[in-house]
């Protein structure tokens, strides 16, 4: 899988603009402004990619990438921003949904978490979704660069707890400094090859 060989298809406003289901994909889905545009880009080492931003909100639509010709990659709008007014946040929760639910061709969702902070009440909600419809998920703790080693390693383990997962089950990253970006590309690609 050549993670360099990489596309923007078209950003997706509505359930009904989905892509034909060609190829697996693998969502990214997070708090606004958590980091997942970012991690998307160090992913397939490009700079700017995907647009990225200090101020929440930025991806407002499914933001579909294809790679290599053999899979797609999907930037989710973040959750948890308190500044859209609330009928368009249901509205974003509804298409959200609706695709995590129904995209038949969906192999796993990377639930990214920003590791300086406690497990948010909206990540765990969407963990637990995940779980109870059984959908693959892999946890990425972001901005590690942020951290000192000592401090990534504990404020991880704190995060594990609360997702009940053990360490080899989630991947430590930064987008600044590209730490966990190997261990991302090979997970991902397992997904897509098996
Ligand atoms: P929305 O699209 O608004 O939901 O945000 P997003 O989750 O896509 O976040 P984005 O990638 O736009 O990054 C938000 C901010 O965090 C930007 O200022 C990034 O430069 C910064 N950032 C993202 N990842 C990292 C990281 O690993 N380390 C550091 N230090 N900063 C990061
Ligand atoms: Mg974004």
């Amino acid at each position: 899988m050549d993670f360099s060989r990489v596309e923007f298809i078209k950003g997706v406003y509505s359930l009904k603009e989905l892509p034909e289901p060609i190829w697996p994909e693998i969502a990214f889905a997070g708090r606004s402004n958590v980091g997942k545009s970012s991690l998307i880009n160090r992913l397939v080492r490009r700079r700017n990619l995907v647009k990225t931003s200090s101020r929440p909100g930025k991806t407002q639509a499914l933001n579909y990438f294809s790679v290599d010709e053999r899979m797609y990659l999907v930037d989710l709008p973040g959750y948890g921003f308190a500044r859209v007014p609330k009928q368009m946040r249901s509205s974003w929760e509804h298409l959200i949904t609706g695709y995590l639910e129904r995209r038949e061709t969906l192999v796993c969702v990377v639930v990214i978490i920003d590791l300086r902070h406690e497990l948010k009440s909206q990540d765990r909600e969407l963990v637990d979704w995940l779980r109870h419809h059984q959908k693959p998920f892999l946890p990425v703790y972001t901005k590690a660069d942020k951290l000192s080693k000592n401090k990534q390693m504990k404020n991880a383990a704190a995060l594990d707890a609360a997702l009940t997962i053990t360490p080899d089950k989630r991947v430590l990253f930064s987008a600044r400094t590209g730490q966990g970006r190997e261990d991302l590309e090979s997970r991902l690609a397992n997904y897509v090859e098996n």
